[in-house]
Formats: structure tokens, sequence, C-alpha cells
């Protein structure tokens, strides 16, 4: 009796679905969960254009601040990836803590007292940046936001007890002219579940289905980024990670679907193949032109992403240096990610604020020839002078030359460019001065530079080239 009245109402229910009319569930979704289907969405347009964005490591590992963000798994690792930071770290803490210390408990020397995020958009934008992304959680798994799926190992149950991500979104939305975007750890070298899911070689999918899916949700619902710093994911494939699925979501369905732009770091299967635009490696930066959208993740410290106290002077680039890198790299057809890690108070260091000052001196000069330009197809450095870059704008036939050195008596000889009867050729911030250029006998293009005393900044010259022959 009651298996009957059971069959029936399932009936009804199953004509009932069958009757009613199409709901907006049978229009196609523009994006299916397949790496055919999502690699065909165009990149939003805002990223090309904005060349520039500072990249913030900020997590545990900011309050020992030696060796690099690895710290834990290169001290508790077994075996350890870096055995010559292992002894480091053996010696630091035996000469500093009791024993039985442990990597958690450090979270609540994660003061961050210092921390006022107002302070840190002033200076993302005295650097000319365009956009930023922090570290939501690194590999270490400890996040910066009150996550529902990260118990008593986050920002609001130990350490600062604020929410880090929520203050940086505020101060950068404030401001209004820079794009706010998170960084997220896929792998977490010493969570449980994820460490069986390893050992059952990724054929179960604990971590990804109770903790990784739900919390990139979360902070997408939570924190609307446009970017998604996708990372640590080398160790399964897409399919393991559900990363196929994330973007189809992501892409068609989420509050950021129209603006959000990720990158290449979604499985195993998918570095510099696959996602949005690609990054390769840390610190691409090929020196060729790209097919595809990229951007040199880099940090301003050589040798580690978050903060390291004995880091000295010579461990950090120089503003000449970090200007030849972006010139390269946005000739390239690339953007430029510049990292720089906060102490545990909460300071981004003067050294890397000076770098990052240096850089927007330089830009708001020489910026006419980064934002918004093109790499120049005919060339992307001068196949005669050695450092010299060229962007190009105006379908190419505004045509900008970077030069990383101040040439020997003022002149320079090109090799690319050719100029036309209407061409003009200025120094930008050089305003009221036009540029005599010549072709010499073996087809160089001969320009005699302005008096090095007009010439406002250091680093590198830009020459400006209206009217460019089209080849
Ligand atoms: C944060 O910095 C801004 C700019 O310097 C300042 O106006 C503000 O009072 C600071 N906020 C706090 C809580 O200290
Ligand atoms: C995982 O793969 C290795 C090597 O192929 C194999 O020896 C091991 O039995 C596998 N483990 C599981 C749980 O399937
Ligand atoms: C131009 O750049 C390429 C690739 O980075 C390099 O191999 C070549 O030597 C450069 N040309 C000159 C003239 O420096
Ligand atoms: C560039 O070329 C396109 C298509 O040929 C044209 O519509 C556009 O006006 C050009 N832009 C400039 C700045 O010349």
């Amino acid at each position: 009796m009651e298996l009957l009245l059971f069959l029936f109402i399932l009936k009804l229910c199953s004509s009932a679905s069958t009757i009613a009319p199409p709901t907006q569930t049978t229009t196609p979704s523009p994006y299916q969960p397949n790496w055919n289907s999502l690699d065909k969405r165009l990149l939003p347009e805002w990223f090309d254009k904005v060349k520039v964005g500072i990249f913030i490591h900020w997590g545990v590992y900011s309050v020992p601040s030696i060796s690099s963000e690895w710290f834990w798994i290169d001290w508790k690792g077994n075996p350890s990836p870096n055995k010559k930071a292992q002894e480091l770290i053996n010696k630091f803490m035996k000469r500093n803590y009791k024993p039985g210390f442990t990597y958690q408990d450090f979270a609540k020397d994660f003061t961050a007292e210092f921390y006022n995020a107002t302070e840190w958009v002033e200076i993302i934008k005295k650097s000319g940046a365009k956009y930023v992304v922090l570290t939501s959680k690194h590999h270490e798994g400890f996040a910066l936001w009150p996550s529902d799926y990260s118990y008593s190992w986050n920002s609001m149950d130990v350490g600062p007890q604020r929410d880090i991500i929520g203050e940086l979104r505020q101060a950068v939305l404030k401001d209004g002219s820079i794009r706010f975007g998170l960084y997220h750890s896929l792998y977490e070298w010493f969570h449980p579940l994820y460490i069986s899911d390893k050992k059952n070689n990724f054929t179960t999918q604990n971590f990804v289905n109770n903790k990784i899916f739900p919390e990139m949700k979360e902070l997408v619902l939570h924190y609307k980024p446009d970017i998604f710093w996708s990372d640590g994911e080398w160790e399964a494939g897409s399919e393991y990670w559900r990363s196929e699925e994330f973007l189809s979501w992501l892409y068609d369905e989420s509050p950021v679907k129209d603006t959000v732009v990720v990158n290449d770091r979604w499985g195993h299967d998918t570095l510099c193949k696959h996602g949005g635009y690609f990054t390769c490696s840390d610190r691409y930066n090929p020196g060729t032109l790209q097919a595809h959208k990229w951007e040199n993740a880099m940090s301003l410290d050589k040798n580690s992403w978050g903060f390291v106290r004995t880091s000295r002077a010579k461990d950090y680039l120089y503003a000449s240096e970090l200007i030849a890198t972006l010139i390269k790299t946005v000739a390239c057809g690339g953007n430029i990610l510049i990292n720089v890690g906060p102490t545990k108070d909460g300071i981004i260091a003067p050294i890397f604020e000076e770098r990052l000052t240096q850089l927007g001196q330089w830009l708001k000069v020489n910026g006419e020839a980064i934002y918004e330009s093109y790499p120049w197809e005919v060339c992307q450095n001068d196949t005669t002078t050695p450092d010299i870059w060229y962007t190009s704008k105006d379908n190419a036939t505004t045509v900008y030359t970077l030069m990383l050195h101040w040439p020997h008596n003022n002149v320079l000889y090109l090799a690319c460019p050719e100029i036309s009867r209407s061409s003009s050729l200025t120094m930008l911030g050089v305003d009221d001065e036009k540029l005599q250029a010549t072709v010499t006998a073996k087809k160089m293009l001969k320009i005699s530079l302005p008096d090095k005393v007009k010439v406002k900044t250091d680093w590198a010259w830009t020459i400006k080239i209206t009217n460019v022959k089209i080849p």
C-alpha cells in the first residue's frame, strides 16, 4: 500500500516535471566544465591594459621570517625539499625556541598590529601598479580570512584576529583605482585529508570535496576578486582538483563572471597550457613575443616571496633591474606582478616601498609606453643595438623605443623602425624638443638624443616615434 502510494507520487512528480515549461536551466551555459570550452573564453580586456600589479605574500611564515615562505615544509618535510634550508632552520630553532615548539605556535605571534590597508594601498598606488594580488592562503594552509573551512587556522581565530582580506579589499574599493585579486594555494603540505588523498594516488577527493572546492567558492562569493591566482597544483591533475568545474562556475555563475581573470595553475596538466593567462614558471620572462597573454610573477627579494629578516640590500632588485624586467616583459606581451613580503606586524618595509616608489616615478614619465600598449610585432628588441625594447600604440603607427642604457655621444642607432616624412621623434619627459633623425647608408636610424641634464628620470628612457612606416 505504502509502496503503491509512493510510486503514484513519484509518477505525479515525474509527469509534472515533463509538463513544466522550460526554465532558465534549459539555456545552455556558455562554458562547459572542460578545457576545450573554458580555453575559448576571452580574457577580460582590462587585464592586458594595466600591465603592472603588486603581489603580496603574507602568512605565518612572516613570523619566523627566515629562509623563505617554505619554512614549514623545509623544516618538517620528510624528506625536506631543501636540505640546506632545513639545516639553517634547525639551527635557528635550537638557538631561539624551546624544544617542542611547533610551526603552529608561530601563529599567535602573527600580530599585524601595524597592518593598515589604507597605507598599503597608498604604497601600491605610488608604484603605478593597477592591480594587487594577496595570498589568501599559501601552502601552509593558514587562511587570511575567517574561513568556514579552516577551523582555528585562520587570521580571525588565531594571530591578528582580523579579516585581513576583507580590510584590504575595503581599502582597494574605497580608493577605486586598482583591481583586487587573490592568490590561493590548492595544496596544503600537512593537511591530513590532502595527505590521505595523496596516499591513495589521488583516487579519493576528500580534501577537494570537503575543503578546497567550497573554500574557493567562499572566497569568490565573499570577496569578489577580479583575479583568482591559483597555485600549488603540481602534485595532482586538474581532474582531482575539480578545476574545470570550478572555472565553469566562475565564468558562468559567479558574481565576478564578467570581470574575473585567472592564471594557468590548475593541475599538473595545465601550466602554460590551460586556463586564463599563462605564468609558466616563477619569474617567467621569455624575451620573445608570446601568442598567449602571460604574466611575469617575480619578487623584489630575489630569494624569497615571504619577508626574510636576514636579507641584505644585495638580495633585493635595484630599481634599474626592476624597470628593465618590466620593459622586457611588456615588450613581449606580458604583465608584471611584483612581489613584496610584509613583516609579521603588517609593515611593508621601506626597501620595498622605495623600489616601488622609484618604479612609480619612472612610470609617471614613461607610463605612456607601458599602459595600454601593445607589443610591436616587427621587433620586440632591436636587432642590432642591444638593450633596446619596443612597444606600440595606434595600430603600430606609434612606436616607443625603450633604452636601458644611455648611448655613447648621445647618439642612438636603431635597425627596426622606418620613419616617414611625417614622423616626429620625442623623448618622454622632455616635452618641447623634437629629436633629429637621419637614415645612415646602412639603413640605420640615427637619432640625436637630448642633453642628458634635461632628462627627468634615471634607469631607462623612451623615445616616441609617430607615423612609423608599416612594413
Ligand atoms: C590608516 O592609515 C591612514 C592613512 O595614513 C590613516 O588616515 C588612518 O587613520 C589609519 N588607520 C588606523 C586605524 O590607524
Ligand atoms: C599508488 O601507486 C603506486 C605506484 O603506481 C602503487 O604502488 C600503489 O599501490 C598505489 N596506491 C594505491 C592506494 O592505489
Ligand atoms: C634581442 O632579444 C633576444 C631574446 O631575448 C636576444 O637573444 C637577442 O640577443 C637580443 N638582441 C640584441 C641585439 O641584443
Ligand atoms: C586601427 O585599425 C582599426 C581597424 O583597421 C581602425 O578601426 C581603428 O580606427 C584604428 N585605430 C587607430 C587609432 O588608428
